[in-house]
């Protein structure tokens, strides 16, 4: 049995799209773009088809969700500082209802004790933080993975 290709959106919040300005200790040094490249190639090595997208206006990242709905088997989101305190993204993702994988480059509970709380962790199937770019390879690993074990 030949094995699905899903459809993948990987979703940026405020600020990242300034990755390689930000502190490389807590960020790494891969520019967005770079970050996105690495994401494509490891999602075509698992029959994934990926859609990207950034913005710095939480208007339109609550929109890009409502117009998920039937467009993607899964998302990968990583909303920056949004997080922490953006109930409108988090009533979003919940209108959106497809599986979503929450993830962070930096240590986020382990830093200041604002960042500790999510308000979408609740909405996600799991939460990758702390791993850097390389969390991005765990996290597409685990999508594959869940939408797999969805399917049978
Ligand atoms: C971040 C962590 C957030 O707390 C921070 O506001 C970001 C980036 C991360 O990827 O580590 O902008 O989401």
């Amino acid at each position: 049995m030949s094995r699905a290709t899903y459809q993948l959106e990987v979703m940026h919040g405020v600020n990242l799209d300034q990755l390689g300005r930000r502190d490389p200790l807590l960020y790494g040094t891969l520019t967005l773009p770079e970050l996105e490249g690495r994401v494509a190639e490891r999602a075509a090595g698992l029959d994934m088809r990926v859609r990207f997208f950034q913005t710095n206006h939480e208007g339109a990242f609550v929109e890009r969700l409502h117009a998920l709905g039937g467009e993607t088997d899964a998302l990968l989101l990583n909303p920056g500082s949004w997080t922490h305190y953006a109930w409108a993204i988090r009533d979003a993702l919940e209108i959106a209802g497809v599986p979503a994988l929450e993830i962070h480059l930096s240590d986020v509970d382990a830093r200041e004790p604002w960042r500790r709380r999510s308000v979408i962790g609740d909405l996600c199937f799991a939460r990758i933080a702390g791993r850097g770019p390389g969390g991005y390879d765990e996290a597409l690993d685990a999508l594959r993975e869940h939408l797999d074990a969805r399917q049978t």
